[in-house]
């Protein structure tokens, strides 16, 4: 049977809804859990939302709620949220869920039982307005600025003061518990310099769960939360369950929630007799545009936002090839395109394309068998085969972005076999058809494996790469084995090749980028009344007439120009049109079109176009003139 392999993300709260921190912390946890099923691990990924405390009650008396009305409503957005960037978890657990309260009931009591629960006082200063006690030593309350005042209240403890010595034990027989280093080093000199008891209930509100007994107080939120990384998986309610997926493997957090993860925690374990998480995976902070995110700066980016202006697979790849886990980063739509087009578009994407189109052209669609290896061959299998082990190794170590550089590697080696090889002069001297098989064959295998390392990271564009080889995308097909050289099945067709990642402009996010404000002043149409009149034999100059298209295709290294070959009756013509970036190619097949047939013959980007097709310029962007009756192809436009 395969090992286990459970990881969790933080239960988020649910006050407001998710941005680009949440989904950099849950984007990395499902790269993690994508490449343990890929190295044959039975994963289970846990995440959730945080859903008691007076941080929600406060946020659903805002918003005009119940605080479950508004839990309700953000767990939803998270849900969603998490599917449309096709992330897919084993468990969801919500803290208001009554199998949750079962298991925060079923621990306190285990820890109640071996001695670390007593019932205490808990002092300091409290706001009234907040309602809440504000940090040791300050006098106003740091929220709303007002004066506090001295309280004390009934509270139960947690006596962390007794773990100091089995947690720093803990911490040297597992030097990698927190990840990276420098956070671990944090925590021990934290844990060094001694610990106190921690109140782990409140009285002064009520949204939480209540402790039996002793129904005035709640759990504290943190008490609450952090169990739910066990009732998500059946502790308190299916222990069988629970006992094959305990102790979680990885949990992933963010460097701010680092003290609870890495103290709280494993002592409130270790006193309820169950095993601390074997590693705490610790992400640093994104700003946006070199700022602290925040609603108010204007520079909040809602998780929504960006799944609807950018296909999952970007989003993935820009969060987690852009830093390493564990460093900060910052997020602006700038570097975002610069980075996607770069890796995406040109490197990855690029590369697929051609080498598969070349496979189309030369080999009718079929793998080719390869004859003798020469010169570079041997060096690109070998660097493929060096490629998997350092990607593996730095993915074994969440060193993901490390992992992505190898991958990289590989790509640029990739393209430069395939520049000193040629392949496009190979095939115009049909006595080198078999080096010509050889160069295709290694290249299109180098983007098979290419395509299953990065499939944990990039799924949607690696599957439609093996799909366009022709090879199979199921879970099963893509496992440690799809890394080995030489499982590209020779004879066996490819499928229909199709671009994987168009290129991204900055205007896509409304931003103007040069190229779109020069195009946009150039195309604005002049008022009808401002334009010269011309006669009916002016007009009669221009040739238009009733097309079809019975061909589309991109033209190389171009994102707005398609080569189209329209049908006009008694002839066929080569058209090249600059509606690239508004019509996929595939799209335009069998569409009727106005064509000007007597413009002069130009070249575009070094392909001939005999004619032009009529397009409306709308703020630039064309839209096709079509026709809706049945009529004549090549019937003249008067
Ligand atoms: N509810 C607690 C976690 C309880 S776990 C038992 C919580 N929730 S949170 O919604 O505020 O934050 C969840 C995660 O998002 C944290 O890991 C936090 O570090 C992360 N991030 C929040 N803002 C972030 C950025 N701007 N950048 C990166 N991660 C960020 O804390």
């Amino acid at each position: 049977m395969s090992k286990k392999f459970y990881l969790t993300t933080p239960l988020y709260y649910v006050n407001g809804m998710p941005h680009v921190g949440h989904v950099y912390t849950t984007v990395i946890a499902d790269a993690i859990a994508r490449y343990k099923r890929l190295c044959g691990l039975k994963v289970c990924a846990l995440t959730g939302t945080d859903e008691h405390g007076l941080k929600i009650e406060r946020a659903a008396r805002e918003q005009e709620m119940s605080p479950q009305e508004l839990t309700d409503k953000y767990a939803g957005e998270f849900k969603k949220t998490w599917t449309t960037l096709g992330i897919e978890f084993d468990e969801f657990i919500r803290t208001t869920e009554a199998r949750h309260s079962v298991a925060v009931g079923e621990i306190a009591k285990r820890i109640k039982e071996s001695g670390f629960i007593y019932l205490g006082e808990y002092s300091g200063n409290y706001c009234v307005s907040c309602e809440a006690y504000v940090p040791e030593g300050e006098k106003s309350c740091p929220d709303c600025g007002r004066a506090t005042e001295f309280m004390t209240e009934e509270s139960y403890f947690f006596k962390l003061s007794l773990f100091q010595e089995k947690l720093l034990s803990f911490y040297e027989s597992n030097p990698t518990f927190v990840m990276p280093q420098t956070r671990m080093n944090e925590i021990t000199s934290f844990v060094k310099g001694g610990l106190r008891d921690i109140s782990i209930s409140r009285t002064s509100f009520s949204w939480g769960i209540p402790i039996p007994d002793d129904e005035k107080h709640i759990y504290y939120v943190w008490f609450d939360a952090l169990t739910g990384y066990l009732s998500g998986i059946g502790f308190g309610s299916d222990e069988s369950k629970f006992n094959k997926a305990w102790p979680a493997d990885v949990q992933l957090i963010g460097k701010d929630i680092l003290r609870f993860h890495a103290v709280y925690w494993p002592a409130f374990l270790m006193a309820a007799g169950l095993e601390p998480p074997r590693h705490i995976l610790v992400n640093g902070w994104w700003t946006v545009n070199g700022e602290k995110m925040s609603k108010s700066r204007g520079n909040f980016i809602g998780a929504d936002e960006l799944a609807e202006k950018l296909p999952a697979d970007y989003i993935r790849y820009f969060l987690l090839r852009e830093i390493p886990i564990g460093g900060d980063g910052d997020f602006s739509y700038e570097a975002f395109v610069k980075r996607v087009n770069s890796d995406l578009a040109n490197d990855i994407g690029n590369l697929a394309s051609r080498t598969l189109k070349m496979i189309q052209n030369y080999f009718d669609g079929e793998i080719p068998e390869p004859g003798a290896s020469e010169g570079g061959d041997g060096e690109l299998i070998s660097f493929s085969k060096e490629t998997v082990e350092l990607y593996r190794k730095n993915f074994d170590n969440y060193e993901i972005s490390k992992g992505l550089e190898n991958v990289w590697e590989l790509i640029s080696a990739t393209n430069r076999y395939l520049v000193a090889n040629e392949p496009w002069k190979l095939a115009r001297d049909q006595g080198k058809k078999e080096r010509l098989a050889t160069v295709l064959y290694n290249a299109a295998e180098t983007i098979r494996i290419l395509a299953a390392m990065l499939s944990p990271i990039i799924p949607d564009g690696a599957v439609s790469i093996l799909r366009q080889l022709g090879v199979k995308t199921d879970l099963e097909s893509i496992g440690l084995s799809s890394l080995l050289w030489g499982s590209l099945k020779v004879g066996s067709k490819i499928g229909e090749v199709e671009p994987v990642y168009p290129r991204l402009d900055l205007g896509d996010f409304g931003m103007e980028s040069p190229a779109k404000a020069e195009a946009k002043v150039e195309r604005k149409p002049a008022s009808i009344k401002e334009s010269p009149l011309i006669s009916i034999e002016d007009f009669a100059k221009v040739e238009m007439r009733v097309g079809k298209i019975v061909k589309a295709e991109k033209v190389p290294k171009s994102s707005k120009l398609l080569r189209l070959i329209v049908d006009l009756g008694d002839e066929k013509r080569q058209v090249v049109a600059g509606i690239g970036e508004a019509y996929e190619p595939k799209t335009l097949k069998g569409r009727l079109v106005a064509v000007v047939t007597n413009l002069k013959p130009a070249k575009l980007m070094g392909v001939e176009s005999n004619g032009m097709v009529v397009a409306a310029s709308d703020e630039g962007n064309p839209v096709l003139v079509t026709f809706n009756e049945d009529v004549t192809l090549g019937a003249r436009l008067r």
